[in-house]
């Protein structure tokens, strides 16, 4: 199914891409044309993608569906949003995206240099999610071998994978340049890209949400704090709520007949110290602060914390 018949990672424009994906990358960066209004959801897979498509959803549509309403309810979050790269695009007749009702919502995994002029130029909103890199790992690793995901490196022993990533070499990465794309436009953009991190999540999802609604031009209102619509959208989309509705438990996603379970897996924070040595990760943290070093982005190496 690969673009040349098989498995491998191609770097493409400073990027790590799977070969399946290869067409749907260059077709979405020449033919996508964003509107003011469109709200992309930016990650490195495996980094909390799916729970911030459902939170940014639960924000921007409230006024529409209330929680006991939502289409999350029998929907999956991949399902609200058109994901672009892998499955759309890579058709040759792209969708018709001028149809969607604003605000469009958007999920995508390209590195911020890559990403269509159009999302640069506009007006729309770029959320990202970063997750503490050696999680991210580990998440990856479980996903594709349990559902076959041959992108080249990822079905690799562990040991393989992760020497590998040590060289920047997996699935959108390396890491730092996917993080360190969007963490500089942050600072330099911060009305046009809004930077979070899965741990902050998990550890305040509330202050997150006023954080999120307020950069997308939607703040909540003291009636709503009042009312409470803030932890109705947090235990929405909480990891316990969405793993269980029968939606993501047994659906599976159209285009690419991956069953929604599978991202739904233990949502935890140093999941990685259950499969990687103490010096794999203290190689691997030092690798990446020194590819971070002088931006002021940090990750913590202790098991409990971002
Ligand atoms: P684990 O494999 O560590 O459990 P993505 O959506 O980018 O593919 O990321 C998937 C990871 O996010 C998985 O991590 C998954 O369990 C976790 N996840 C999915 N929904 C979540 C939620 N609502 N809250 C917290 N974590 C969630």
């Amino acid at each position: 199914k690969n673009i040349d018949g098989t498995n491998s990672l191609y770097l493409y424009q400073g990027a790590w891409i799977p070969g399946f994906n290869l067409r749907g990358v260059d077709s979405f960066q020449r033919r996508f044309i964003a509107q003011d209004t469109d709200i992309i959801v930016a990650s490195m897979p495996k980094s909390g993608t799916t729970w911030l498509k459902a939170l940014a959803f639960s924000v921007a549509e409230r006024h529409i569906y209330g929680p006991r309403e939502s289409p999350l309810l029998s929907t999956s979050p991949h399902e609200l949003v058109r994901f672009f790269e892998t499955d759309l695009y890579s058709k040759d007749q792209p969708p018709d995206l001028e149809q969607l009702p604003p605000p469009r919502i958007f999920g995508c995994h390209s590195h911020y240099a890559n990403l269509p002029e159009s999302i640069r130029d506009s007006k729309c909103k770029v959320v990202y999610i970063c997750r503490n890199p050696l999680d991210q790992i580990v998440s990856f690793f479980q996903f594709a071998h349990k559902f076959k995901l041959d992108d080249g490196t990822s079905l690799l022993s562990l040991d393989e994978c992760y020497e590998n990533i040590c060289r920047g070499v997996q699935s959108q990465g390396p890491f730092w340049d996917n993080v360190l794309g969007y963490w500089k436009a942050s600072l330099e953009r911060p009305d046009k890209v809004l930077f979070l991190k899965y741990e902050e999540l998990k550890e305040d999802i509330v202050l997150n949400l006023k954080k999120l609604a307020e950069f997308l031009g939607l703040p909540f209102t003291d009636k709503e704090e009042e009312e409470g619509v803030i932890e109705e959208i947090s235990r929405l989309c909480s990891f316990d709520n969405l793993r269980n509705l029968e939606v993501n438990k047994n659906g599976v996603r159209p285009l690419s007949g991956a069953p929604n379970s599978a991202f739904f897996r233990k949502g935890e924070v140093g999941d990685w110290a259950n499969y990687l040595s103490p010096s794999m990760a203290e190689k691997f943290f030092n690798i990446v602060e020194e590819k971070l070093a002088g931006s002021g982005l940090s990750f913590k190496t202790s098991q409990e914390s971002a």
